[in-house]
């Protein structure tokens, strides 16, 4: 009888990892696809901040790519800057505010950003 028991809470574990996984790709892919509609005109296909929308931006879009540049920005902070746009955090009205996306979204965005860079937030340390 527990015999039977452990079957079924391996298989409920299991059951619960794979949705995990796939919500998780899901997540990932979807950020992807909607920084390739919204985002990469002007931050580039690879967060290089070399979009053909760049050139005539400044300040200039910062480089995503680069985990000096991205490693001292919080993931809160990423998302700010999407939800509320350049204007709600007092930086350039060029960024607009991407609310209208939802916080779902706007999270597999932060998560897509972080991919560019392949790095985490790392607090400045030191005085
Ligand atoms: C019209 C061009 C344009 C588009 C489209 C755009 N951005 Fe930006 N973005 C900018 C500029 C310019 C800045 C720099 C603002 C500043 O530093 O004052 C910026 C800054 C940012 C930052 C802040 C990085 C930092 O400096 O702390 C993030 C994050 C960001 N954008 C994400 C996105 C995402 C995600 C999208 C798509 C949903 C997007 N942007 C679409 C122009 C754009």
């Amino acid at each position: 009888m527990s015999n039977v028991r452990g079957v079924v809470i391996a298989v409920l574990v299991v059951g619960l990892g794979l949705i995990a996984l796939r919500a998780d790709a899901i997540a990932g892919s979807e950020g992807a696809q909607v920084y390739g509609e919204l985002c990469a005109v002007c931050h580039g296909a690879t967060g290089n901040a070399d979009g053909p929308g760049s050139a005539v931006l400044k300040p200039t879009p910062r480089k995503f790519s680069s985990a000096a540049i991205m490693s001292p920005i919080s993931d809160q902070q990423i998302f700010d800057m999407i939800k509320k746009g350049g204007l709600g955090v007092g930086k350039s009205p060029m960024m607009q505010s991407f609310d209208y996306l939802g916080d779902a979204k706007i999270k597999a965005l932060v998560a897509h950003i972080r991919d560019f860079c392949q790095c985490q937030y790392e607090p400045a340390t030191g005085p």
